[in-house]
């Protein structure tokens, strides 16, 4: 019995360990919540409102329209709590974005339901919520504003409601995956021509109007109009979506690779003004992108972040070891290790101006001040020890934030790790390798650094595992510092 007790112990506590951490949840003003609640209260009016106005008004028909309001207040509640946990980061505006969109789409059916088809209405918005706010929180939506579409005075196909359904679902699967301009531009093509064909098949030929002189985009029911309608409204919505990315801080996959991309001026400038930093960026990606793979996290989130992590190191490059030809240290000639520390923490200020001014989004500059969290810069605390100078620790440390999220963590742990595994000899064992990356891991956990991270022990344990397997890819290409010594402050 007493073997039961301790193996079901045992096991709880594996299972505990295995658990990721609670995470506060972000922050919204009273006020917002109000105004999205009122949003809500609005779209649950104008998709039922119109079951009271049918004449003799009975019990039934209040309990039915009191159904319907609760049945769509309660329903955006849950898009909203969908969005917030695919999206642990979002922001009020977003959610502003969504359930405006879904005002949107009620409004529009007021007025036009009974000229529109419901697919020009919902598909474009599920493809703006998919790109900058993922599947899930699109899939929701859709559902959402499909099911609230039909109209009590207008009657809807059964087959065209089943189309609406199939291709809104495909966008919102779709478009959380797709990672360039140019594919959106295939979705918006072949999306209105298989709601044609599909409606071709199933609604009837005899609804197709190919040569309709009048009326021609909002022809009563025209199968071919109505397409075709998608298909702009689909392009226009395209054409938007840089200007959505910009207003409600959307980040959508075409962006990342846009910014991933190392023409990009400021990249270029690290490459020619910073070639250690550059060097040592493009290891930290490979670190960091296998460990996001690992956990399954947001892997070109990670790649585009990780190029960005160290731009502010452009200040003052020479200032920085792996910019340095092994002769000449600034730091040395300073002699003031208070002073090397201020040098240190300017990397991460100056990082966050070049973002503001590059306009990086704030999901991407978030991995400047992240990766270096509250570290202490221990080379020069234990200068201005072995200098008997009587400092706080305080000064020596960055000012922060710890990482937030699981990427900017894999990111300060690929940093601390990419110098030491560059540095190690060629001739290592597999287990010496991650015996050193567990090292610089562990302290960093002890540190508190990885409290706001969300990284459970099995993540953490894959991540070490991530890195171990670049370094018996790179091992052969290594390059070695100039010392060891300084690793410090890499
Ligand atoms: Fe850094
Ligand atoms: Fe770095």
């Amino acid at each position: 019995m007493q073997n039961i007790t301790t193996t079901l112990k045992k096991l709880f506590y594996l299972w505990r360990r295995s658990q990721v951490p609670l995470k506060q949840p972000i922050k919204i003003s009273r006020i917002d919540n109000l105004i999205i609640f009122l949003v809500c209260i609005l779209i649950s009016i104008i998709s039922s409102y119109k079951l009271l106005l049918i004449s003799p008004l009975n019990v039934a028909d209040i309990f039915s329209w009191l159904l319907t309001f609760t049945e769509i207040l309660i329903s955006s509640g849950i898009l909203i709590l969908v969005s917030k946990k695919e999206n642990p980061t979002i922001s009020s505006r977003q959610i502003f974005l969504i359930i405006t969109l879904l005002l949107g789409v009620q409004a529009t059916k007021l007025v036009l339901a009974s000229t529109i088809s419901p697919l020009s209405i919902i598909i474009p918005p599920a493809l703006i919520i998919s790109q900058g706010m993922g599947s899930i929180t699109a899939l929701t939506w859709v559902s959402i504003a499909s099911f609230s579409w039909p109209d009590p005075a207008v009657a809807i196909n059964n087959n065209l409601f089943f189309i609406l359904l199939v291709c809104s679902s495909v966008v919102s699967l779709l478009g959380g995956r797709i990672r360039s301009r140019a594919q959106l531009l295939q979705l918006s093509i072949f999306v209105p021509i298989g709601s044609f064909l599909s409606q071709w098949i199933l609604i009837g030929k005899d609804k197709i109007t190919l040569t309709n002189n009048q009326d021609f985009v909002l022809a009563n029911r025209d199968i071919f109009s109505d397409s075709l309608l998608l298909a702009i409204v689909m392009l226009f919505t395209i054409l938007f979506i840089p200007i959505f990315e910009s207003i409600f801080g959307l980040l959508t996959k075409a962006r990342l690779l846009e910014l991933a991309d190392k023409e990009k001026p400021l990249i270029r400038r690290l490459s020619l003004e910073a070639p250690g930093t550059f060097e040592h960026t493009l290891l930290i990606c490979g670190l960091a992108e296998e460990a996001t793979r690992m956990i399954g996290g947001d892997i070109d989130l990670v790649k585009t972040g990780a190029l960005y992590h160290d731009v502010g190191k452009l200040h003052a490059p020479n200032w920085f070891i792996e910019n340095q030809d092994g002769l000449i240290n600034p730091h040395d000639e300073l002699d003031d290790p208070i002073k090397s520390a201020e040098v240190l923490q300017a990397h991460v200020d100056e990082g966050l101006k070049f973002a503001r001014k590059n306009r990086l989004p704030k999901l991407i500059s978030n991995f400047i001040p992240e990766h270096q969290g509250t570290l202490k810069m221990g080379y020069f605390f234990q200068k201005a020890k072995e200098k008997n100078l009587d400092i706080n620790e305080y000064y020596f440390r960055y000012k922060g934030p710890i990482p937030q999220s699981k990427e900017t963590a894999i990111l300060m742990l690929a940093d601390g790790c990419e110098a030491a595994l560059r540095a190690m000899n060629i001739n290592a064992s597999d287990n010496e390798a991650l015996g050193t990356i567990s090292n610089i891991i562990y302290s960093r956990e002890k540190d508190g650094q990885l409290d706001d991270s969300n990284l459970s022990k099995g993540e953490i344990f894959l991540i070490k595992r991530a890195f171990l397997n670049v370094w018996k890819r790179i091992r052969h290409r290594r390059i070695q510092y100039p010392t060891s010594k300084n690793n410090t402050f890499s």
